[in-house]
């Protein structure tokens, strides 16, 4: 009897705890959900009730985060931490939150991103938004060494545009075997490289509009196709359409069923090809073929040049022979009695080797 109404306190207790709200946040039991939005906060609250699903503390002040803010809150799938000035994650922040599948860490100013950052107990992430979140291009190493050491094999959606990336460390994705969706929007890549995409075998989406890529080389196109299933956006690049876009021209042209704006891409340099569409540039004559045809032109007179060069040398070798005539001549009468004596040595010799009676007196001198 006392047994259970010990309980019954120690119950009621712990829902006060629980179902206290913290300060400057609004919560609701019913919806599962707590806001902490806009109120200047310093740092994660603390007594954030249990039942929490959803948990949205955006627009204040957060610098840090580490494991400590986020304790036994089994229940919370969906954290948003947008637009806060969050500049470091620590290893393991999120590890306890064993339920979570979408994480928010849009606009933010993340300068240092641990190792293990994004690691949540139980691989459940499924949804990661780095949306303007990194501080400058240098966090993408940080980055990348997270992502690789992050657990994310079930991550399905990834969010890094408007970051001003500008380039990919090869393999940076290579462990998110699940991902499908990533979004690499309004950066500054310039272009695709050998393993900038290797181990997304599940990608469905790619979205590359509004880079810097003014056409995609070979390596670049190799590394599109090796994601088959995926849809590309390839709009609002700063297409260059001078003879070397042709190959990529016609790789679109073969690929317009997956580059979804493939119809909407346009040239936009040079000035005389702008808003061309880039469909449309493989069959234009970009003056390739006539610059071909000025190649053949160069290398026939590099030929005439070598020959002409060839022939002066050859000129200036005579004339030298001329002066020397007499010195040579006599060092031609040096080297054939040279080789006179050297005749008559061999010519000796053979003889004795040829004489039956000498080789037999050599081998029984040997045995
Ligand atoms: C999470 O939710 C379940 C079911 O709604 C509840 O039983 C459990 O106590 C909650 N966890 C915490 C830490 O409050
Ligand atoms: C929670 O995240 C999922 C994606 O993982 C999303 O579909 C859902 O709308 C989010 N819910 C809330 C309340 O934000
Ligand atoms: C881990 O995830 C699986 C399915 O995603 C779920 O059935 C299981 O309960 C989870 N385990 C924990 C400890 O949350
Ligand atoms: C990521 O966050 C930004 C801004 O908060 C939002 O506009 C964008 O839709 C989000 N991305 C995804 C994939 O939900
Ligand atoms: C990024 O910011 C850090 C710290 O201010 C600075 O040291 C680094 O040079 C910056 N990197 C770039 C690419 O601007
Ligand atoms: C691209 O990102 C920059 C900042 O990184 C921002 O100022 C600009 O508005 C973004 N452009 C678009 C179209 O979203
Ligand atoms: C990219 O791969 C191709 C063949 O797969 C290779 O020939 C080329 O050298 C590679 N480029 C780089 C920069 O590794
Ligand atoms: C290109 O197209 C855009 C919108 O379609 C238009 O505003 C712009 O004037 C065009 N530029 C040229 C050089 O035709
Ligand atoms: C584009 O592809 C179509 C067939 O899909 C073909 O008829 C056309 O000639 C191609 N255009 C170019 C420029 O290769």
């Amino acid at each position: 009897m006392l047994g259970l109404a010990q309980r019954v306190v120690f119950c009621a207790l712990l829902g006060s705890v629980y179902a206290s709200c913290p300060q400057r946040c609004e919560c609701s039991e019913a919806a599962h959900t707590v806001k902490c939005v806009s109120r200047d906060l310093r740092s994660v609250p603390t007594g954030i009730p249990g039942y929490t699903r959803n948990l949205f503390i955006t627009g204040n002040q957060i610098r840090r985060i580490g494991p400590e803010c986020f304790k036994g809150l089994d229940n919370v799938t969906n954290l948003s931490l947008s637009n806060n000035r969050i500049s470091e994650v620590e290893s393991h922040t999120f590890a306890g939150l064993r339920s979570l599948r979408s994480l928010d860490l849009s606009n933010n100013q993340l300068a240092v991103v641990h190792p293990e950052a994004f690691t949540v107990q139980n691989q459940s992430l499924r949804d990661l938004n780095l949306s303007r979140a990194l501080y400058n291009h240098s966090s993408v190493t940080d980055l990348a060494t997270s992502l690789r050491w992050s657990s994310l094999g079930m991550l399905r959606g990834l969010d890094l545009s408007h970051n001003g990336l500008i380039y990919l460390p090869s393999h940076i994705f290579s462990h998110l075997g699940s991902l499908q969706r990533l979004q690499l929007s309004n950066n500054s890549l310039v272009a695709i490289h050998n393993s900038t995409f290797s181990g997304l075998d599940a990608l469905l989406e790619l979205d590359l509009s509004l880079n810097s890529l003014k056409t995609m080389g070979e390596e670049g196109l190799r590394e599109l196709d090796s994601l088959p299933r995926a849809h590309l956006l390839l709009g609002e690049n700063p297409f260059t359409c001078t003879c070397g876009i042709e190959p990529f021209a016609l790789w679109l042209n073969r690929s317009q069923g997956r580059v979804s704006d493939a119809r909407g891409l346009v040239c936009a340099f040079p000035a005389s090809m702008r808003n061309t569409s880039m469909l449309a540039a493989g069959t234009l004559t970009l003056g390739c073929h006539r610059s071909g045809a000025g190649a053949d032109l160069a290398l026939q007179t590099s030929y005439v040049f070598l020959g002409i060069v060839l022939g002066f040398v050859g000129l200036i070798f005579l004339f030298v022979l001329y002066l020397n005539r007499k010195g040579i001549k006599k060092r031609i009468n040096d080297l054939r009695d040279a080789c006179r004596e050297v005749w008559e040595g061999y010519h000796y010799r053979f003889e004795i080797d040829s004489d039956p009676r000498l080789s037999q007196v050599c081998t029984s001198a040997d045995a």
